[in-house]
């Protein structure tokens, strides 16, 4: 509480100086966060039309944004002088932040631009931005001067190829770029050190549909004279080389890897030299001698070749590289964060078994590596096994997330490394390069008897680094520890794609995603990670217009199983980024794929339903008829298609009608108007009725108070599945029965979260409610149950979206004071501004307070309903419940 309180004072200070500063400049506020595409000041795009953004900071209330005009040259010089040479757009009247290039020029690769914002407010001062800019990268096929390259082995061959290539510079350089790509993974060096933090790029896609590239800022690693590149790749999911449950060993892209790698070299005279990947690169393997992305890397120090990849070195043994045709029809723009190291855990245990077994205790559990220092006798191997729980003697167990591992290499295990010392005498450190555990505990098996500490091994959390943009805290510690474990999970199952686990599947599974949705996005910045992940969907989608249940996919998971509910993320997540970030790029994208999907699904239908297909996923106790919940997604799918198309301007009559007519026959056959029951009548059947906003108006409070009843008689514990999870919280909360919602989110017995982080002690939300030693399928870091943090800070906090000013241009605050919670503190920065909402209890009274960013308005439902601009306001309410 007191940090929490210093960090506030501190911000409520800067912006006390920043307003005195304002005023005396005449100004009420500045521009800040200027992003294209959704990033900052980016290096590699390739939007033909980049999108931008901007936000205000100021301390006066009520600002507003009146107009805009954003301006686009190729020079600063040029914005300076007021001559865009690139575009300008009108002065546009509009409160949003955010415009989109329409300009007739079109954008040339690897050049940089320059943009600026003038802005004017509702008091018509005028206000102007910071030059920023954003680079293009290669935006056309033809701007690819190097060559798709590989070494002589083929795809079965487990050693990783390495390449190298040295040149002479002799100018002086003003910058350079390194655009690559290497299937599976690629690890680049300059000159003997690793460009970049990026861990495990390029991202996973359907390789042979599109790839991603990076570009990389190599300016500072180059030197004059001599320099030396050198590359090392992995399998990745591009080449997986041992049997698991999803067909990847026989993926249509599989393949030995294979590297594109260009330098642009750019020297102070104005002239570009360009390095080249192509068959003057020479080719060896090294130290590097399996990997494989379920169970580890092997390493085997003794073939390091010292300085394989500096100038100086020797590379007459090694063979020349293969120049191979194109391995995909496209290359992408990397355009997200990466996946990197974002934070070192020290082991809060070590515990030997005999001389040469160790089992460490990381103290939660999470997804990444270790990094492993240890001396000792050249030959000395040591296995590291990575799991999530331990067997009553204290070793590693990993019953629980093997069961889809079927390796076929000898020794080969789930989840586990191995190291073979150089033994030079000195410290040697290992790091696994390509590929990534989900675990707590680490078993260090040695073949010499060793002794080891805590202090040979760090743990490295390591996940697409997307910014945290919410906090929550209230004055119920349990709630807050689902909150972390929440986060926690989320961080875990993020690897370029939003995944299942992060141990035994590595999956896009697509409900996991879409039910995850919510708490993904207030908890962070995620728009160019899902944008990413629904290009995928394009590029799953087959002919017939089916997608699959886990994407990316070379061919498993198609077909009836897992259905509608699953497939439904490909209407539920662009909706979301729209609702969130006022965005529709995404909608305009996979509009023709969703049009298609429908089709696809049309002939499938039985008396206008779907009986197939997954539902509520991992139920508790209490199914729920699967056609039933097939059949609202589709519903869903309908109405959203219609928002969607009404959106684009097309013809939405045809959507509207089907989704109206779908929502007759769900009420039709499964709806009691007697009793107000649905289906079956389990917490998830009524829940996702009102969810969905499938109840007729009359009988809305009638399920409501069912679905009360229904909790209630289960002495408020949960019933219920990954639907459930997403629905029966907020319904509750919405329909006037919060205490009953607020006694499930707390409960510590099983079924409940507060089992797994109380009771059980997880770190992580768990895959089912609870886990029995015959039952191993189920993994203890599983994020798809973690929409009570997104109820945290919808209802608790009451921080929401407006569907009708998308964006968060206009916000909702509304609140719901549960009788047992003391205070609560909630922020969200969301894409317009940071939100904030808190509130506390003194005496008969709750004290509300809420921020409001610069240029949104916000309905506050207070004592009574406000309608209010920017700025911080202060609420006192009276709760005398007599
Ligand atoms: C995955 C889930 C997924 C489910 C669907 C599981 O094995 O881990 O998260 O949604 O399968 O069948």
């Amino acid at each position: 509480m007191i940090s929490q309180l210093s960090f506030y004072m501190k911000k409520l200070i800067y912006l006390m100086l920043l307003s005195v500063l304002l005023t005396a400049c005449g100004h009420r506020a500045h521009i800040t966060d200027m992003q294209c595409e959704h990033l900052t000041s980016p290096l590699g795009i390739d939007a033909a039309k980049p999108r931008f953004s901007w936000k205000f900071e100021t301390e006066e209330k009520d600002f507003k944004q009146e107009a805009f005009q954003l301006r686009i040259a190729s020079s600063i010089q040029l914005l300076k002088k007021n001559k865009p040479d690139i575009w300008s757009s009108d002065k546009k009247e509009a409160s949003v932040s955010r415009c989109v290039y329409a300009g007739k020029k079109a954008f040339e690769s690897h050049k940089t631009y320059y943009w600026d914002i003038i802005a004017w407010d509702n008091e018509q001062n005028k206000y102007k931005s910071k030059v920023d800019s954003f680079e293009m990268a290669k935006l056309l096929k033809t701007d690819w001067l190097a060559k798709w390259i590989t070494d002589q082995h083929d795809q079965d061959f487990e050693p990783a190829p390495l390449f190298r290539k040295s040149f002479g510079i002799k100018k002086d350089i003003r910058s350079a770029r390194a655009y690559i790509s290497g299937l599976g993974y690629y690890q680049l060096f300059i000159n003997g050190q690793r460009i970049g933090e990026n861990h495990l790029d390029p991202g996973y896609t359907h390789y042979d549909k599109s790839m991603l590239y990076v570009t990389h800022d190599i300016t500072p690693y180059l030197s004059q004279n001599e320099n030396a590149i050198g590359v090392v790749l992995g399998n990745g999911f591009y080449n997986c080389q041992s049997k698991a449950a999803w067909d990847f060993d026989k993926a249509r892209w599989r393949n030995r890897p294979r590297l594109l790698c260009e330098l642009r070299i750019t020297y102070t005279d104005g002239t570009v030299e360009t390095i080249k990947s192509d068959n003057t690169w020479k080719t060896a393997t090294g130290a590097y001698t399996y990997n494989n992305i379920y169970s580890g890397d092997q390493y085997d120090g003794r073939l390091e070749e010292s300085g394989w990849n500096q100038t100086g070195f020797n590379d007459k043994n090694w063979e020349y590289a293969r120049i191979i045709d194109d391995p995909s029809g496209k290359l992408v723009a990397q355009q997200m964060p990466a996946i990197r190291i974002v934070r070192e855990i020290t082991p809060v245990s070590v515990q030997s078994y005999g001389d040469n077994i160790h089992v460490y205790d990381m103290g939660e559990n999470f997804s990444g590596l270790c990094r492993f220092r240890i001396t000792g006798s050249a030959g000395t191997t040591f296995t590291l096994r990575h799991g999530e729980m331990l067997k009553p003697n204290g070793r590693v167990e990993t019953g629980n997330i093997d069961i889809y591992f079927f390796p076929e290499k000898t020794g080969e295990t789930i989840q586990t490394d191995v190291f073979t010392l150089k033994g030079t005498g000195k410290e040697e450190v290992f790091e696994p390069q390509f590929s990534y555990h989900g675990f707590r505990y680490v078993e260090i098996e040695s073949s010499q008897p060793i002794k080891l500490t805590t202090e040979n091994l760090t743990g490295l959390f390591m996940h697409t680094d997307l910014t945290q943009t919410g906090k929550f805290k209230c004055s119920d510690s349990l709630l807050n520890k689902i909150w972390h474990a929440t986060n926690q999970s989320y961080r875990s199952n993020l690897h370029s794609i939003p995944t299942d686990c992060p141990q035994r599947e590595k999956n896009g599974w697509t409900a996991d995603a879409h039910v995850a949705i919510d708490l993904a996005l207030l908890n962070f910045d995620g728009i160019n990670l899902y944008e990413k992940w629904m290009n995928d969907f394009i590029d799953n989608q087959r002919e017939d217009g089916a997608i699959s249940g886990i994407i990316p996919s070379s061919s498993w998971g198609y077909g009836s199983w897992p259905g509608p509910v699953w497939d439904a993320a490909l209407f539920i997540i662009p909706n979301a980024l729209y609702n969130y970030y006022g965005d529709s790029r995404t909608i305009e994208r996979l509009y023709p794929t969703m049009q298609k999907y429908l089709d696809y699904l049309f002939p499938q239908e039985k008396d206008g339903m779907l009986h197939f297909g997954l539902g509520d996923w991992v139920y508790y106790k209490s199914q729920t008829p699967n056609d039933y919940t097939s059949t609202v997604y589709y519903y869903s799918d309908y109405k959203l298609m219609a928002k969607f198309a009404s959106l684009l301007g097309k013809d939405a009559t045809a959507y509207y009608k089907k989704a109206a007519a779908l929502k007759t026959i769900i009420n039709e056959r499964y709806f009691n108007a007697e009793t107000g029951i649905y289906a079956n009548g389990t917490q998830t059947a009524l829940a996702l009725a009102l969810y969905m906003d499938i109840v007729p108006k009359e009988y809305v409070q009638k399920v409501a108070e069912n679905l009360h009843k229904k909790v209630a008689g289960n002495d408020f514990f949960l019933d219920f599945g990954l639907i459930g999870s997403k629905t029966v919280l907020h319904m509750l909360a919405k329909y006037g029965y919060i205490e009953d919602a607020y006694k499930m989110a707390v409960k510590i017995d099983a079924p409940s979260w507060g089992y797994w982080v109380d009771t059980q002690g997880y770190s992580t939300l768990a895959e089912t409610w609870t886990l029995s030693p015959q039952f191993r399928d189920a993994s203890l870091n599983h994020v798809f149950m973690g929409d009570i943090s997104a109820w945290m800070y919808n209802v608790l906090a009451g921080i929401n979206y407006d569907e009708q000013n998308p964006g968060f241009q206009h916000i909702m605050i509304k609140p719901q004071f549960a009788n047992e919670l003391k205070w609560v503190e909630a922020e969200y920065n969301s894409t317009r501004g940071l939100i904030r909402s808190s509130w506390e209890r003194k005496g008969d009274s709750i004290i509300l307070q809420v921020t409001i960013p610069p240029g949104a308005t916000a309905t506050i439902y207070a004592d009574k309903e406000y309608q209010v601009g920017s700025g911080t306001y202060k609420y006192v309410i009276n709760n005398n419940k007599s």
